[in-house]
């Protein structure tokens, strides 16, 4: 799928405030500083659609980008930000939970994971609650760039090794560098896959 078109349409705390639920969404979600948001600049061809910082913690809110005026992107806050109160992330908490369980278009999410690291217990939980409430997703290991492939194919296998543990279909899998633009072409066709589909 080419990106035409990109528009950043509202961010709120609150899932009945998101656009009208009449198209498909994906949405983004992991580890806050796993690169979400760069992720989804570099998916669009554009710097600074959303937000992107050194510093974690940077988006705190449901963000709703509209692509192809055909399907709507989601770039969430992510999860597990040390530096966070205990207020904020009972707020997170709320605000993650009910757009997950509510968000009737949600089509598919996609679950970020840093491709430099092991197993993290905070990554399989999130997915298995994902998978738990029924949310259809796909991994997307990130980061490649800052290893070799050796290193990141390792990690992807570990990752799925322990969810094996558990899922008995493991979900699909991307690689990507969004310094380098790896993996590009394979999630927007993936996503452009499933939307024929429902189409
Ligand atoms: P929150 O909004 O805080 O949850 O973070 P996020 O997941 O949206 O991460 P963001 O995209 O803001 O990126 C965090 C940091 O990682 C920034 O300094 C980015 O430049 C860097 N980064 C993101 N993706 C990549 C990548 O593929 N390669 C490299 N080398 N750096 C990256
Ligand atoms: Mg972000």
């Amino acid at each position: 799928m080419k990106i035409n078109s990109s528009e950043f349409i509202i961010s709120n705390s609150d899932y009945t405030k998101c656009p009208k639920p009449d198209l498909p969404e994906f949405v983004f979600i992991g580890r806050s500083n796993v690169g979400k948001s760069s992720l989804i600049n570099m998916l669009t061809d554009r710097n600074k659609l959303a937000k992107i910082s050194s510093r974690p913690g940077k988006t705190q809110l449901i963000n709703h980008f509209l692509i192809n005026n055909n399907w709507y992107l989601v770039d969430l806050p992510g999860y597990g930000w040390a530096k966070v109160s205990k207020t904020e992330k009972a707020k997170w908490e709320v605000m993650i939970k009910d757009y997950f369980e509510n968000r009737e278009n949600l089509t598919l999410a996609f679950v970020l994971i840093d491709s430099r690291l092991e197993p993290q217990k905070i990554d399989i939980e999130f997915v298995n609650w994902l998978g738990t409430n029924g949310v259809p997703i796909a991994l997307i290991f990130t980061k490649a760039d800052k290893q070799s492939k050796n290193k990141t194919d390792s990690s992807v296998v570990k990752f799925r090794k322990t969810l094996a543990t558990t899922w008995d279909q493991l979900p699909p899998h991307f690689i990507t560098s969004s310094a380098n633009h790896i993996g590009k072409d394979e999630v927007l066709n993936y996503i452009e896959d499933i939307i024929t589909t429902i189409e």
